[in-house]
């Protein structure tokens, strides 16, 4: 399947090559000027060069190979020779009706699948999740949802931080709360109660406290690292504890990320790894890859071109505990014996690109992994007003479902202001408040390039008016009511026939879709598919308003019309479940 610009970018190229010239010259693109032609081709100005003429001289011999083409309407030259197309009408009926047929309505496939990891989420066992984690979740959703339309071969895994110093400092924690706990005796072996003898909520009032608490005094930070130390060697009281709180975590985690929508495959993490590492570190030594200094084993990896010197990665500290970066190397090696990618991708919080660029040289260094198949995909903060990273009024991170709640309240205020919403059940209606809720806050979120920084403004995200994830919504449902009335009219859409030019318009942005998931799949950035069901929604709305449909005369122009309209429903939703927001059925 082609887009437009591609079937008239053949049709150039071949009047360029007629003239001895190369047919790539003959790129089409949409006009920057629609107002004189919907698509243009600029490849006389470099041909002029390759052929020492002038470039209206090469426009006019391609205008004339194309005058009276069965798919050009009209060509004319601008300016210095610049070739200005109108594609005739049918060439965007076909294009509609290609578009109808398709299963990816209308994108590409990628040419050669590949198995692709991506590793997003991220959250921290006991700790809360912050707005990083929250960012990490949305977009590595996202990116997974499009690599898989696209046909990639994808595992998704949330890589839980379950084995830090966080869980010696909760160990520590806990021993001074409950000190009567069987778990603090060193001759422990188990059995393990089922019953946790924390809650979540336990430990999220007990860790903030022990890491104050590490952090201001020394003595305690040590006995955390001892604990976290003994955790790791395999004390059995200090293990049947850490899985309690690994598995209330994970309770509370899968509560929440099922809330926003977002699903992981695997739910792995820094733990599972943790028994690959002595041999992995057995390996690096005995090929000479790493090497002691001062006490500790590191891989150099710094480049001598480079201006900033990147520290070594460091494999084992002084005192033989492993890192945050030896885990990832080692997960690396999990990865490859388990899924052998192609690709993986970490969705994580730009600040730590020095990290991932010290894992990946030292993977590649190591003969683990090619440096080219591993891709740090960093975004930027999501700050508060003060352009901070955002903290809730009490100066606290925001908890994931409170800010669910927050978006959804806010989104039910707004839809009953504006009148909207209000059909059905108590249930219906919460459900469509919530839908728009996070709606808001992924489309907001989703809708920047990935690596800017934005502000936290719940209230512009969930306006109704400009390019936001509600009014996407109410787009979309406003056609599947006009879909609805249809069926009770007796009317059942019909071939396409392109008449006004809001027609043609809506099908040139229908066609668009193709480079829209394309490049937010090369770029890893989901902005592109945001901007591309705003322009969608927008020209759908041009369309609606000049053109009416159920209430037209003819009928196969009704039919048609509603064929418009139900493809523009089918590819807005498309657009919606790679950007994992869903539209209710009334609104
Ligand atoms: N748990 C980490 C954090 O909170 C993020 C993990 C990202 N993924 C990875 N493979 N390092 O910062």
């Amino acid at each position: 399947m082609a887009s437009i610009a591609d079937i008239l970018t053949r049709r150039a190229g071949a009047a360029f090559a007629a003239q001895g010239l190369p047919d790539s010259l003959g790129r089409v693109v949409e006009s920057g000027r629609p107002d004189l032609a919907p698509y243009q081709c600029n490849g006389a100005m470099a041909a002029a060069k390759i052929a020492g003429k002038p470039p209206r001289a090469i426009a006019e011999a391609v205008a004339a190979a194309l005058e009276g083409d069965d798919l050009i309407e009209a060509v004319e030259i601008a300016g210095p020779g610049f070739i200005n197309l109108t594609p005739k009408t049918h060439v965007y009926a076909m294009r509609a009706a290609e578009i109808a047929g398709d299963a990816l309505a209308g994108a590409e496939p990628v040419a050669v699948p590949r198995g692709v990891v991506i590793d997003f989420g991220g959250p921290n066992v006991a700790k809360p999740m912050h707005v990083g984690h929250l960012r990490s979740s949305i977009i590595g959703d996202s990116l997974q949802r499009l690599f898989r339309f696209r046909g990639d071969r994808v595992t998704s895994d949330v890589h839980l931080g379950d084995w830090g110093l966080q869980m010696g400092q909760l160990i520590t924690e806990v021993a001074r709360v409950m000190p009567d706990l069987p778990y603090f005796d060193a001759s422990f072996t188990g059995p393990y109660p089922d019953e946790s003898p924390v809650t979540m909520d336990d430990l999220q009032l007990l860790y903030p406290r022990a890491s104050a608490a590490c952090k201001e005094d020394k003595a305690r930070l040590e006995e955390a690292r001892q604990a976290t130390r003994e955790l790791q060697a395999g004390r059995a009281g200090y293990v049947a504890l850490w899985r309690h709180f690994a598995a209330v975590s994970k309770a509370a985690l899968e509560t929440d990320f099922a809330a926003l929508g977002v699903h992981f495959d695997l739910w792995k993490g820094e733990s599972d790894v943790d028994a690959l590492v002595p041999g992995m570190v057995e390996d690096l030594k005995s090929r000479g890859v790493t090497h002691e200094d001062q006490g500790a084993w590191i891989i150099p990896v710094a480049r001598e071109d480079e201006k900033r010197e990147l520290p070594p990665f460091l494999l084992l500290k002084s005192d033989g505990a492993a890192l945050y970066e030896t885990t990832d190397l080692a997960t690396i090696l999990d990865r490859k014996k388990e899924q052998d990618p192609d690709l993986i991708l970490y969705v994580v919080d730009a600040r730590q690109a020095d990290h991932f660029e010290k894992v990946f040289r030292a993977a590649d260094k190591a003969g683990y992994f090619d440096r080219t198949q591993l891709e740090h995909i960093g975004f930027g903060t999501m700050n508060g007003p003060d352009g901070k990273p955002f903290k809730t009024r009490e100066g606290g991170v925001l908890k994931l479902s409170d800010l669910i709640r927050m978006a959804t309240d806010k989104a039910r205020a707004r839809l009953e202001e504006a009148g909207l919403g209000q059909e059905g059940d108590a249930e219906e209606r919460e459900a469509v408040a919530r839908a728009v809720g996070i709606a808001a806050i992924k489309f907001a979120d989703l809708s920047n390039l990935r690596t800017t920084n934005y502000i936290f403004d719940l209230d512009r995200f969930v306006a109704f008016e400009g390019k936001t994830g509600p009014y996407l919504l109410y787009a979309a449902v406003r056609i599947k009511s006009m879909m609805r009335k249809a069926k009770d009219q007796g009317v059942a859409p019909g071939e396409i026939v392109i008449g006004a030019d809001e027609e043609a318009a809506l099908v040139r942005a229908l066609d668009g879709f193709a480079l829209a998931a394309s490049e937010a799949y090369d770029k890893r950035s989901p902005n592109y598919l945001c901007d591309h069901a705003f322009t969608l929604a927008q020209a759908f709305s041009k369309f609606y308003a000049n053109c009416p449909v159920l209430g037209a005369e003819d009928e196969a122009v009704k039919a048609s019309r509603l064929a418009l309209a139900a493809l523009t429903l089918k590819q807005l939703e498309t657009v919606f479940s790679l950007i994992g927001i869903d539209a209710p059925e009334r609104m």
